[in-house]
């Protein structure tokens, strides 16, 4: 046991109406180890993805797009004539065209219910753990600006859900060979479609999602339906960390298939 970090205050749990404990914490356990490694992989990906955003290059080889690029909305996605390139926004544009349209994933994981605990315990140390108290003085928790802004999570689900239907059309485009004809499957098919698999039960699985389903109901018996989704929704949403964890892998992977195709590493291997 050490020495309390923060006896004063007039919130927290070094305030006169809680047990004074001497002790930082009671847990004799390595409570340590989860967020030392979430920290550890939440930053390895923001290193990979700002690297990747800001490349703008080698994110397309047909008929693969990566998703960190799609849709690609600017006129300077010109690589990718016949393929998924939107084009709203004009030449004015310079910048890598993955900057206008990462805003909406990134927004809904970093307002996520499970990576706002994962980086309010992995960065911030706030909470550390269970049964460890913070090292800052005050909490308010979520109660004021910014971290108030996190309630804009449902709207950000909204976009996902837009997001992860670009991603499937991107996947169905797949089953196209390079000179867009359908028919194809390559080993980048595969990594596509286990990607949209994951980015879809991690959308689905959200806790904004299975409030949309089922929440603000009186009687589930007089609305079958939306019980019966709200109860799938549910068993996804019990595996929310590990979908959350396993679709952020599984990104970060097809855009590096499709990184390692543009580049040149090594062709794709072609089933059919
Ligand atoms: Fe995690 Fe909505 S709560 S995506």
């Amino acid at each position: 046991g050490t020495e309390p970090t923060s006896q004063t205050g007039t919130t927290g749990v070094h305030t006169p109406s809680r047990a004074a404990i001497p002790a930082r914490h009671l847990r004799t356990d390595r409570w340590w180890l989860a967020p030392a490694t979430t920290a550890a992989g939440l930053f390895a990906f923001i290193v990979y993805s700002t690297w990747r955003a800001f490349a703008n290059a080698d994110y397309y080889s047909a008929p693969y797009v990566s998703p960190f690029y799609s849709p690609c909305l600017a006129q300077n996605c010109h690589t990718m004539h016949g393929g998924p390139n939107w084009e709203i926004v004009g030449s004015w544009w310079g910048l890598s065209p993955a900057l206008l349209i990462l805003i909406f994933p990134l927004g809904f994981r970093l307002t996520c219910y499970y990576y706002r605990k994962a980086y309010y315990r992995g960065f911030w140390a706030s909470p550390p753990a269970c049964a460890v108290a913070e090292p800052h003085k005050k909490y308010t928790g979520e109660t004021r600006f910014p971290l108030i802004l996190q309630n804009i999570h449902r709207y950000f689900f909204y976009f996902a859900v837009l997001v992860a239907g670009v991603l499937t059309y991107d996947t169905a485009l797949t089953f196209r060979d390079e000179h867009y004809a359908w028919g194809h499957m390559g080993l980048g098919t595969l990594v596509f479609l286990a990607n949209i698999v994951l980015i879809w039960a991690y959308t689905l699985s959200c806790h904004s999602c299975r409030h949309i389903v089922g929440g603000r109901l009186r009687h589930f018996s007089k609305h079958p339906v939306r019980y019966r989704l709200w109860g799938w929704i549910g068993k996804l949403n019990e595996r929310h960390m590990l979908l959350a964890w396993s679709s952020l892998i599984s990104v970060a992977l097809a855009d590096f298939y499709v990184f390692l195709l543009a580049s040149g590493a090594f062709a794709d291997p072609r089933f059919f």
